[in-house]
């Protein structure tokens, strides 16, 4: 028995009752169900024809074989193909003319600055300005020389990366096992006077000496450094690693060896000069 009373304008029932209450049949718009049917035949067509169903090892590949990574490789070809002819005249031109060329210099520091920021700026900074054991690229103080071939050169074969064996090499030994602790102690306070900070004289008149024995043949005899040994000026206020006393003794003791990697194999030879080019006019380059 209903409940209510049937009005002549309520949907006819689906016949279905239970506990006396009627199912009305009101069925589902026309336009929204074709609608509905239309979506359900253009999502089958869509997984037949692009990659759609996931596999144990991938996914079903459409039957029009498109792949975004293919799409991506198309657009990365056509960017390289647009390039193709200035990068032919920056390989063309010997480093040092290509500041001589406007257009090249322009387009050099433009595409060395990205690259820079996707492959550099990890270690030396997004600014360049370095951190501890990562130099500061913007100033004038080379480890290995500012020239723009060997910044190219550095940029290309690396600083003690094993894989290149044209990497530039050397290694500071580490003192710790080599001089005594009093020694240490002097060189360290040598290395203070030398850089112009406050200093005990009496231990660094011996330190000198330790020195000349010891770290000159790297950073030579005035401890101005040596750029074909990586070896950095100890004159300067300009620290890789720190000109504390602290920081001093354990660079003496257990020695650095910083690496970076070479990229040759990376990127090309005209990515490496754009870098190398944005590098030089960072404001250091000599
Ligand atoms: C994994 C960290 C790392 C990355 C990435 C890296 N570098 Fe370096 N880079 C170093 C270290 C460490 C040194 C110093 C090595 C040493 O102690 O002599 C260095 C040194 C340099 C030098 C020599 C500086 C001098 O004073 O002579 C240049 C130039 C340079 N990097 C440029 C680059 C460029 C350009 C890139 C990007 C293509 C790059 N680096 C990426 C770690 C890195
Ligand atoms: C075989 C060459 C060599 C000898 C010998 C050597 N050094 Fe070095 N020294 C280097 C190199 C190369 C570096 C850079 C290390 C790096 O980046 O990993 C360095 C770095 C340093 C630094 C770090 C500078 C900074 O900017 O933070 C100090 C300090 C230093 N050496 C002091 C000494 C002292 C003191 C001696 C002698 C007891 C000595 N070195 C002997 C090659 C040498």
């Amino acid at each position: 028995m209903s409940r209510k009373e049937k009005k002549p304008t309520d949907p006819g029932t689906t016949g279905h009752s239970w506990d006396g209450i009627e199912e009305l049949n009101n069925p589902l718009p026309r336009w929204w169900l074709w609608t509905f049917y239309a979506t359900i035949i253009w999502g089958i067509g869509y997984t037949i024809l692009y990659p759609a169903w996931p596999l144990i090892t991938g996914a079903t590949p459409g039957l029009l074989g498109y792949s975004s990574r293919q799409e991506v490789r198309a657009e990365i070809a056509d960017v390289s193909a647009a390039n193709a002819a200035i990068d032919a005249r920056l390989m063309a031109t010997d480093l040092a003319g290509v500041a001589k060329d406007p257009a090249l210099q322009r387009y050099a520091t433009a595409g060395g600055g990205a690259l820079f920021k996707t492959y550099c700026a990890q270690c030396h900074g997004s600014g360049a300005a370095g951190n501890v054991g990562y130099p500061n690229l913007l100033d004038d103080d080379w480890l290995w020389g500012g020239t723009l071939a060997d910044i190219n050169t550095t940029i290309a074969h690396g600083v003690r990366w094993d894989q290149d064996p044209d990497t530039r090499y050397s290694q500071m030994p580490a003192f710790g096992d080599i001089l005594t602790k009093p020694e240490i102690t002097q060189v360290v306070e040598y290395v203070r006077a030398l850089s112009g900070q406050e200093n005990d004289a009496a231990l660094a008149d011996k330190g000198k000496v330790v020195f000349g024995d010891n770290c000159a043949a790297c950073h030579g005899e005035k401890g101005k450094g040596n750029q074909s040994l990586g070896a950095p000026n100890l004159t300067d206020p300009i620290w890789l690693y720190g000109g504390d006393r602290k920081t001093l003794t354990a660079t003496v003791e257990k020695a650095r060896y910083g690496i970076m990697p070479a990229w040759s194999s990376r990127l090309d030879p005209s990515q490496i000069r754009q870098l190398a080019i944005y590098v030089h006019q960072l404001g250091g380059g000599q």
